[in-house]
This record gives structure tokens, C-alpha cells and sequence, in this order.
């Protein structure tokens, strides 16, 4: 059942390049610059006028929430809110019938996401549902939504949910702005070619797994960790961190990278691992000299490179390579060094990796 893997979450993390095309398919025609969603498609004029989308979700998928506001304001110009549903359902948030509110959840059985559409209802608002489980709760809440089709997860730890999450976000962004008019046919037929060939290069980064593995052996007994990113490499930050706590129990932080000269600076030490995400994108050099604030403090320091990286190289303590990638795409690929670093690490330290202690599947109680 576990596919020749020691665990289900290494096999599901080595599903990645198929979940992530079966997630795209009969939804993209690059060559005609095309994105379809039958899912959202009764909505699709509705798309054009709306001043705002709020995003709510909890955990993983909130993280995937932030790379969706960084793709649907960049390609579609709508102005995004991501909020944690908890926190959302509890306040008298300003919802009007001119919202949109996506919801994002794995196991469509989350009882705060739940609480946080059924509240955005009643306000009038209209609501998507991005699930990985057909005929869950909350896809039957919603107006109209997106399946994921990343298949069962059973890992505890989210992984090829997560990337899943963020493929079906990068379709909405791209959706939304060839409704909007927001994006050319041409763009258009150059990002969804570059988005059909991900998954290919989702593998590649899988191939840095025995590196990865050595890593994880020089960091496995730390007790702290920092994740650093700027731009859509800070929800992948968010994510790292997130991931190395629930499966290893290393307290780990993710951080944006300008963010860290504001307070945690303070805790670089030689113990202190920091993870950057310094692919070779808009804020290169600013995470390069982040990068040489910590080494001058004697922080360790792993870096996710873009491939054929120099700079980076020079001064970081270890580098792991994934393939180069328009910005829009990193996070599908940057996230996939940081699943199996958490992995081995936890793997190391005798942690049931599967079940982490004090977690579940789906959270159906707030
Ligand atoms: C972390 C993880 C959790 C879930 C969160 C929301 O790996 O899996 O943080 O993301 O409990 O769950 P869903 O997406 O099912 O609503």
C-alpha cells in the first residue's frame, strides 16, 4: 500500500509530478492560452466585476491561501485577503454579495473553514471551494469550487495536497485574468507551457533527495530552525517551518526574509539552521544580502538555489538545486526540497512520521 516507500508521506511527496498534472488536466490548453474551469465556470462573468476575494482556510492550506494572493493580485488585479477561518468566523468581518470568498481545504471537514463559509453565506457573499475530497462537507457548502484530484492522503502532514492547493490557485489567477482581460493570449500561451512542463521539473527536484538526506543528518539535532523567503517564497517558508514542527517537533519559524533584521536576527547563533528560499527570481540580491546577515552572525545556512546558482553558493553553508521557473511557479517547486528535508530529519530523529503526535486528519472540531 505504501508503494515500496518506508511511509505514506515519502510516497505522496514522490507523487507530486503525477498529482499535480492530473490536477491540471482538461484544464489548460497552452497552446491556445487557455485555462478552463467547469467547476467555477457559471460564475465566470460574475469574475469580471468583482472588487475583492477573501481567502480562508487554516493550517497547510492557508499557506496556500498567501500564494494565491500573490498570483490572483499579480495576474487578475483583484485585491485579495487571505485570513485564517478561525479568526475570520470570529470577528464581524465586511462581507457584501460583491465578495467572492474562496475556500481552501483538504479534507473539506474542517469545522473552522466551515463555520467561516456558512458565515460568508448568510452575508451574501459568493463562495468557492478548493477540496481534495469529492462529496466532503464544505464542496457541498459552497456555490461552486475546483477538486484538487491529488488523490487520498493519508499522511497526516500535508504534501501533495499542498501543492495541489497552490496548481488549482495558479488556474483560478490565470482564469480570472483571461476573464478580467488582465492578460494578453500570448502571456498566457508562454505561462500555461511553462506550467505543463512542471511536473517534469517537480521530478528533477525530487533528484536532490540523497543530498537532501545529508543535510537533514548535519541539522537533524537542532532544537530551533528559520525559514526564510521574500515574495511567494515566504508562504513556501511558512510552509517549511510548518512542516519540519509537526513531524520532527523542532520548533521552526518561517519568516519574510526582510522581517528577520526586526526581531529574530536576535536568536542567529552557530546552533541556529536558517533555511532561505534564494531562487534566482525579483528578490535575488535582497535575499542575498539577508543571507550574508546571518552567515556574519555564524547562522547555518541551506539554501533552495535555482539551478547553476554561483552566488549563493559562495556563501552558503549548503545549497540544493531546483530547476529554474518563472516566479509564478517557485512555490510548486521550491516547496518540494523543504517536504523531504523535514522528512529526513524526523525520520532521523525516530518520529512517527506519518501520524505526528497530537494531530489529525481532519480537524472537525474548532
Ligand atoms: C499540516 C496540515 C494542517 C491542515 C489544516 C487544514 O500539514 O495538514 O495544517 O492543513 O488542518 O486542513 P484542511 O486543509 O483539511 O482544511
Amino acid at each position: 500500500e505504501k508503494g515500496g516507500f518506508d511511509h505514506f508521506m515519502l510516497k505522496e511527496i514522490y507523487e507530486q509530478p503525477r498529482s499535480v498534472k492530473d490536477c491540471m488536466r482538461g484544464r489548460i490548453y497552452p497552446e491556445k492560452g487557455k485555462v478552463q474551469l467547469g467547476g467555477i465556470k457559471e460564475f465566470a462573468e460574475k469574475l469580471k466585476n468583482i472588487d475583492r476575494i477573501i481567502i480562508v482556510a487554516c493550517g497547510t492550506s492557508w499557506h496556500a491561501g498567501l500564494v494565491g494572493e500573490y498570483l490572483i493580485e499579480e495576474y487578475a488585479r483583484i485585491p485579495v485577503e487571505v485570513e485564517y477561518a478561525s479568526e475570520f468566523r470570529y470577528r464581524n468581518p465586511i462581507i457584501t454579495e460583491k465578495d467572492v470568498v474562496i475556500a481552501i481545504s483538504q479534507s473539506g471537514e474542517t469545522a473552522d473553514t466551515m463555520a467561516a463559509i456558512e458565515m460568508a453565506k448568510e452575508r451574501g457573499a459568493t463562495i468557492f471551494g478548493i477540496c481534495n475530497v469529492a462529496g466532503a462537507s464544505i464542496p457541498r457548502l459552497t456555490h461552486a469550487g475546483v477538486y484538487t484530484h491529488a488523490g487520498p492522503e493519508i499522511g497526516v502532514a500535508s504534501t501533495k495536497a499542498f501543492t495541489a492547493q497552490v496548481t488549482v490557485l495558479t488556474l483560478m489567477a490565470f482564469y480570472m485574468a483571461q476573464q478580467k482581460g488582465t492578460i494578453t493570449t500570448s502571456k498566457l500561451i508562454e505561462l500555461l507551457t511553462e506550467l505543463d512542463n512542471i511536473p517534469e521539473k517537480i521530478q528533477v527536484a525530487l533528484e536532490s533527495n540523497d543530498l537532501i538526506k545529508e543535510v537533514a543528518a548535519k541539522i537533524k539535532d537542532s532544537t530551533n530552525c528559520l525559514f526564510l523567503g521574500r515574495g511567494s517564497g515566504f508562504p513556501v517558508a511558512l510552509e517549511g517551518a510548518l512542516k519540519l514542527k509537526e513531524i520532527s517537533y523542532i520548533h521552526a519559524e518561517g519568516y519574510p526574509a526582510a522581517e528577520m533584521k526586526h526581531g529574530p536576527i536576535a536568536l542567529i547563533d552557530e546552533e541556529m539552521p536558517v533555511v532561505f528560499i534564494a531562487t534566482q527570481n525579483s528578490s535575488y540580491e535582497k535575499v542575498i544580502s539577508n543571507i550574508q546577515e546571518v552567515k556574519a552572525r555564524k547562522g547555518k545556512v541551506i539554501a533552495i538555489v535555482t539551478e547553476g546558482d554561483t552566488e549563493v553558493k559562495k556563501m552558503a553553508d549548503y545549497c540544493i538545486e531546483i530547476p529554474d521557473a518563472n516566479e509564478a511557479f517557485l512555490p510548486l517547486l521550491a516547496t518540494i526540497p523543504l517536504q523531504l528535508l523535514s522528512y529526513h530529519i524526523a525520520v532521523m530523529r525516530g518520529c512517527n512520521v506519518d501520524q505526528p503526535r497530537n494531530l489529525a486528519k481532519s480537524v472537525t472540531v474548532e
